[in-house]
């Protein structure tokens, strides 16, 4: 533990999870530059069919949304928690202008790189929209609007299922401590379905998740010293269709020890043993509005793509 004060935040919860028994990582320790990377193909599989799935309600059914957020058409102020790139938002703020509708965009990310390259493309494709770009933790630094203007939260990318349910209803109310009645939050959520497809969206043939998950171990080798040998570990992926849950494993395929040259740290795994580093929740329809209800908004809008895989759902904050 001594030299803990070493690490970064994320390393140390890291460190904290794989001396836990059972051991885990955080889920957000997957997006270094080559996880980062690597979720940009799992966006692009055939199986991984969230991403699709949301652009296409976004794509079709935006001026719904559009409505919802100003049924009377003034100005508001479209908040992105976890924007990234902002590649999946160019397009919705492109029909929105086009449909002549008055807003700012804040696009909120930890990735400084991810927001350059947001700006840049904002400023090529939609040079008259007003984007305010804040780097850093969601919540910090969120500055109320001018009097009267309408935050409007998004929060897409099915993000939210990373949380455990209880760790989700925490998130809300503190996205809706920072609301005031009238305001609205904007989520993109898969959805419970055949156990089957599911699966299939974290288990695919072309081995990609299974590449996003060992990359968690080499990024432990890279910036806590560790040793792990990726060859003898493997993904695997299950879903509970009882509490909704997908949940990602790496298996220590023997008996064996991994040392950090680093820290004072050597773990022990057994042959077969785990370590658990993702949950992705699956919601029915009515979890959703026990949700909205549990953190202090009223759901007012329920969005699903054609195959009825995946939900966009707008709630208005009471
Ligand atoms: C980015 C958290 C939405 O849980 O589906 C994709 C990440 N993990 N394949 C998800 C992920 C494995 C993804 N989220």
């Amino acid at each position: 533990m001594s030299n803990a004060p070493l690490l970064n935040e994320l390393s140390q919860r890291a460190l904290a999870g794989l001396r836990q028994t059972p051991k885990c990582l955080p889920s957000m320790y997957f997006y270094d530059d080559e996880g980062s990377r690597l979720f940009q193909r799992i966006m692009r599989l055939p199986g991984y069919y969230l991403t699709e799935a949301e652009h296409e309600i976004l794509a079709q059914q935006w001026p719904k949304l559009l409505d919802a957020f100003t049924p009377d058409g003034r100005p508001f102020k479209l908040i992105e928690l976890g924007s990234g790139d902002g590649s999946k938002t160019l397009a919705l703020c492109t029909a929105f202008l086009k449909a002549r509708a008055s807003f700012s965009y804040v696009p909120v990310d930890i990735s400084a790189h991810a927001l350059n390259s947001l700006l840049k493309a904002f400023e090529h494709n939609l040079p008259s929209l007003r984007v305010h770009p804040r780097m850093g933790d969601y919540f910090s630094g969120w500055q109320q609007p001018e009097h009267g203007q309408r935050q409007i939260v998004m929060f897409m990318g099915s993000n939210l299922g990373n949380l455990t349910l209880d760790e989700a209803l925490t998130f809300l109310r503190q996205i809706r401590g920072h609301l005031r009645p009238g305001d609205g939050l904007l989520l993109g959520l898969d959805l419970m379905k055949n156990p089957h497809t599911l699966l299939a969206a974290y288990n695919d043939p072309e081995g990609v998740t299974a590449a996003f998950n060992l990359n968690l171990l080499r990024r432990l080798n890279r910036e806590l010293g560790m040793n792990f040998q990726l060859e003898r570990f493997s993904h695997y992926a299950c879903y509970s269709p009882l509490d909704g849950a997908a949940r990602s494993f790496l298996v220590s395929l023997d008996k064996q020890t991994v040392r950090s040259t680093r820290l004072d740290l050597q773990l022990q795994f057994e042959a077969g043993e785990t370590i658990y580093t993702e949950q992705s929740q699956k919601y029915s329809p009515a979890m959703i509005r026990q949700l909205a209800q549990d953190s202090g908004f009223a759901s007012a809008l329920h969005l699903q793509d054609q195959q009825g895989r995946y939900g966009v759902s707008f709630w208005q904050a009471l």
